[in-house]
């Protein structure tokens, strides 16, 4: 398949590209772009056929519903009804790394939705995602533009490097701000409830109904009687090549439990990277170093921590050593995805 790449320097200039780009969504087929999350994988929302290309390049299990993408925060012709609380948190957060989970319409087809009744809409804080979607005059069903089970992709050439010759075309901008995938609150319960930590925190979200928690299936192991309610949650997720194992306790234990692994590994010939904060770098004298950020500004961890078990398999090391982070604000999504992608292999100390 003949993929184009068109990256967009100046919105005004390379408008030609993004109108190429929705002219494709036109046709039914896919478009990877840029959103403040992470890169999405984009299709016509309303077409079963157009939705099954994302399932096929991404090889995304059948089962795993997806997130419908709109440029206003009127979403009355997509689903049955929208909860009082769900138009404040519209209200509020959107456009931002907010999805809402509601009852659908019969104008979302099932391939859309995976066969379930309800749906999850977002829209994102992207001027060329917004223009695409605008000029494309239809809502845009996207995954995380990744090749399914990898770390998701925050640059352009992520995207690139997971789906060219699948996909019909493939848009760069920016690198996404946010670096993790949005929130996602179900709204068809009261009170709502969080199926996916993201950008938007739980703090933010009580702020409009104290009753607000994360679903319980989704803190921790994957366990065959607890079924999360978001279907892609139950799935190995964010993976790097190499094995990833996360160092969990008090700070100067962490320091001293990852050294004497790398030492360990070193001795035996392997290379490890060691993913830290900004304070921590030059605690460890070996291993490959790969600084996430100063630890008082989580901001910046989760912007980075896709790109960087990204870079860990170029470095093509044998393990990643990663130090856990407290979980609050958007902690919570950054441990949230570091758990994942690590199997929940957690070395307490
Ligand atoms: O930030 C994001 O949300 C990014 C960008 C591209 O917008 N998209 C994204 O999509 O993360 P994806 O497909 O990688 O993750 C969608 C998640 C999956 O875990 C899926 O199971 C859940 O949303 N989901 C979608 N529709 C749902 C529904 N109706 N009920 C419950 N969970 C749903
Ligand atoms: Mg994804």
């Amino acid at each position: 398949m003949q993929t184009k790449v068109a990256i967009i320097k100046d919105i005004e200039n390379d408008n030609k590209y993004i109108k190429e780009a929705a002219n494709i969504i036109q046709n039914n087929g896919t478009v990877a772009f840029p959103t403040e999350t992470v890169y999405g994988l984009g299709a016509n929302a309303l077409d079963p056929q157009a939705v099954s290309k994302i399932f096929k390049a991404k090889g995304r299990p059948q089962d795993n519903p997806l997130i419908v993408h709109v440029a206003n925060k009127d979403i009355s012709g997509l689903v049955l009804t929208i909860p009082e609380i769900a138009k404040k948190l519209i209200d509020k957060f959107w456009p931002g790394p907010l999805t809402i989970i509601l009852e659908k319409n019969n104008i979302i087809p099932d391939a859309t939705s995976a066969g379930l009744s309800t749906i999850g809409i977002r829209m994102p804080n992207n001027e060329i995602a917004l223009k695409l979607i605008e000029m494309s005059n239809r809502p845009i069903a996207a995954p995380s533009a990744n090749i399914s089970g990898r770390p998701s992709p925050t640059e352009v050439e992520r995207c690139v490097e997971d789906l060219y010759g699948k996909v019909d075309y493939i848009l760069g901008g920016n690198r996404s701000e946010i670096g993790v995938e949005s929130t996602i609150v179900d709204c068809t319960v009261n009170p709502p409830v969080v199926l996916r930590p993201g950008g938007i925190t739980l703090e933010m979200l009580r702020e409009f109904h104290p009753g607000i928690n994360i679903d319980e299936s989704i803190k921790g192991k994957p366990s065959p009687d607890l079924k999360p309610k978001a279907p892609g949650m139950k799935y190995r997720h964010y993976a790097p090549r190499a094995k990833l194992k996360i160092i969990s306790g008090n700070k100067e234990k962490t320091i001293d439990k990852i050294k004497e692994i790398v030492d360990n590994y070193i001795e035996k010939n392997k290379n490890v990277a060691i993913l830290c904060t900004d304070e921590n770098a030059n605690k460890f004298p070996k291993g490959k170093i790969i600084s996430l950020g100063s630890e008082f500004i989580l901001a910046d961890i989760a912007k980075n921590i896709f790109e960087a078990l990204r870079s860990c398999d170029d470095l093509g090391v044998d393990l990643i050593l990663c130090e856990a982070f407290e979980e609050k604000g958007v902690g919570v999504a950054i441990m949230n995805r570091l758990n994942k992608a690590a199997g929940f292999d957690i070395i307490e100390v």
